[in-house]
């Protein structure tokens, strides 16, 4: 039977399992998939296990994206670039890291046919998923891609990994065509991000890298006023997809069962 985990802290709001488990079954696979509350001084053990192929796979979520390379063999170009890792596996003797969180996010905009070319893209946050996220823009085609974050010295560190962003100081929100939440506000049903969006003209698109709640208070201040909106879901299961190809190599299907997993 092989095993599989998804690690980070907090974990228990995590719907990994559920997803995984659902093709686990649906591809008869001998295999389970577990979350597991870790502490960083765990993490090495981990790494050491799947070496060792008592782990035949990871998933790694906040706040080990990045800490985890500390114990890795080997990245793919994507994970050294964003310095982000959310898929382990066992590439013949060397524990690699992948991010498919790019993969993710890339083909859930081109499932709703948003073209990113020549656009002007804001980022609102500096956390462990907008690496994966500029990333993904950049190969896309943006015409600029700005960030802003409440802790203005963490969207600038992003600079060492991107020289092409801008930042801005958190609070003056220009106009752009997409507008991403990349923050973790919004993940209880009543936060509230305290910007002004009205200088936003209508008709653009406000994303939000939260699925759960479904429907932020970000996305119904977009929808009010007059944008499109559209929010993680879709990106959390592609990038599911990505690291289930990696691990049993094949690719799962997207059906309502899939859906409705994640909406319970
Ligand atoms: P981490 O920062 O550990 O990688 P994360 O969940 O990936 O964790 O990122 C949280 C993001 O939400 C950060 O950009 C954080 O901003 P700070 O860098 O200033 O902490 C942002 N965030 C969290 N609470 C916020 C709030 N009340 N207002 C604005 N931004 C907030």
């Amino acid at each position: 039977m092989k095993k599989y985990l998804v690690i980070g802290n907090p974990i228990s709001h995590s719907l990994s399992p559920k997803l995984h488990n659902y093709w686990i079954k649906e591809n008869n696979i001998k295999a389970y998939y577990e979350k597991k509350k870790t502490n960083k001084d765990e993490i090495k053990n981990l790494i050491s296990n799947v070496r060792n192929k008592k782990i035949d796979g990871l998933n790694v979520t906040v706040p080990y994206k990045k800490e985890i390379i500390n114990h890795l063999d080997k990245l793919t170009p994507e994970a050294n670039k964003t310095q982000s890792v959310n898929t382990v596996f066992l590439n013949g003797n060397k524990v690699t890291g992948h991010n498919t969180d790019i993969r993710g996010f890339e083909l859930a905009i081109k499932k709703i046919n948003f073209d990113i070319k020549q656009k002007e893209i804001l980022i609102l946050g500096a956390g462990g998923v907008v690496p994966s996220i500029i990333f993904a823009i950049h190969e896309m085609g943006a015409r600029k891609i700005s960030v802003m974050n409440r802790t203005r010295s963490k969207a600038e560190n992003l600079k060492n990994l991107f020289k092409e962003i801008i930042v801005l100081d958190w609070g003056e929100i220009p106009n752009c065509d997409m507008i991403i939440n990349a923050t973790s506000v919004g993940l209880k049903k009543e936060d509230k991000i305290n910007l002004d969006f009205s200088k936003i003209s209508k008709n653009k698109l406000f994303y939000d890298i939260i699925y759960n709640p479904v429907k932020t208070n970000f996305l119904k201040t977009g929808r009010d006023l007059g944008n499109n909106t559209e929010n993680g879901k879709m990106m959390f299961i592609y990038q599911a997809i990505a690291a289930f190809k990696i691990w049993h190599g094949l690719e799962p299907k997207i059906n309502n069962d899939v859906i409705k997993l994640l909406e319970e």
